[in-house]
């Protein structure tokens, strides 16, 4: 049998996952800042400036879609900036984007594109309560311990009306052991998508790439849903794309795997 690799942007490694703490403990040897100044070059090497198809083709694309209209946008978890300069490149006046990792802060500094940079952590927002009409969350919810507090973050600095936009890992389909599995000992041979535990909420440390051991916390899409409903972070919309065309010609399980979504896109607006 063979698991084959999930998850979009920074992936979930194939089916075996990682090792589990799922009771709530931080990993007692990953520190979940240091990581991403440790591994921001290989992000930027692999998931930036056209590097990455799903990108390109689709996560770029459904954000600037998402964000159309918005005047002032916080991208929050912004990496080196390719979706703030994009919310600025489309008309936003305002654009800030926000990241704990100063050397992702530095090569979106030194990209430029009109946006305003500031170190801080999601769940302690050095701004303005009531400002923002868009703040986008792209791929970084499943890296942050602290879910709640990021949203009660998000929710305060958005005005009322105003929308989060959230990309994640797919929660039902991306989960900790989660995979394409060949399985040739049964008669007839079947193929089929192995869901991992579901409703656990859990921490798995993951090697996405050789020497790059990334956490990702497992949450159930309901726990997502209701943390924002209880901010009055409302759902309005909730895309489930296919896997682009581009991404899906790569590999024999990914054709295989077309109708399983990696990507979950949640826009809320702030009532
Ligand atoms: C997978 S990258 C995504 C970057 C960017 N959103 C994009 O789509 O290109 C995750 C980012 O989240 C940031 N991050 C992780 N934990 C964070 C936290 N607690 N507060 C703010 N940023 C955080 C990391 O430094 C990293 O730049």
């Amino acid at each position: 049998m063979t698991g084959e690799a999930t998850g979009a942007g920074a992936a979930r490694g194939p089916g075996e996952g990682g090792a589990g703490w799922g009771d709530g403990r931080a990993h007692p040897d990953l520190d979940l800042v240091e990581v991403w100044e440790r591994h921001a070059a290989w992000w930027q090497q692999g998931f930036t400036g056209d590097a990455d198809v799903e990108y390109r083709d689709q996560i770029l694309p459904i954000a600037a879609r998402q964000l159309a209209g918005a005047a002032r946008v916080l991208d929050l978890g912004c990496g080196e900036g390719q979706v703030a300069r994009l919310a600025a490149a489309r008309g936003a006046r305002e654009v800030v984007g926000v990241d704990v990792s100063a050397a992702q802060l530095a090569e979106a500094r030194r990209r430029g594109g009109g946006v305003a940079y500031v170190r801080a952590a999601a769940n302690a927002l050095p701004l303005a309560s009531a400002h923002f009409d868009a703040v986008v969350c792209c791929l970084v919810l499943e890296h942050v311990d602290d879910l709640d507090g990021a949203l009660d973050e998000a929710g305060r600095v958005l005005r009322p009306g105003g929308r989060l936009v959230l990309f994640l890992n797919h929660p039902l389909f991306q989960t900790p052991g989660s995979g394409w599995i060949d399985d040739q000992v049964l008669d007839p041979p079947e193929q089929y998508w192995r869901v991992g535990p579901y409703l656990r909420e859990d921490l798995t440390v993951e090697e996405v790439d050789a020497g790059v051991r990334l956490p990702f916390f497992h949450r159930p899409l309901g726990r997502y849903v209701n943390a924002l409903a209880d901010r009055g972070l409302y759902v309005t919309r909730m895309l489930e794309p296919a896997p682009p065309p581009r991404f899906l010609a790569m590999a024999p399980e990914y054709r295989d795997a077309a109708a399983i979504p990696r990507l979950l896109v949640l826009r809320a607006e702030k009532r």
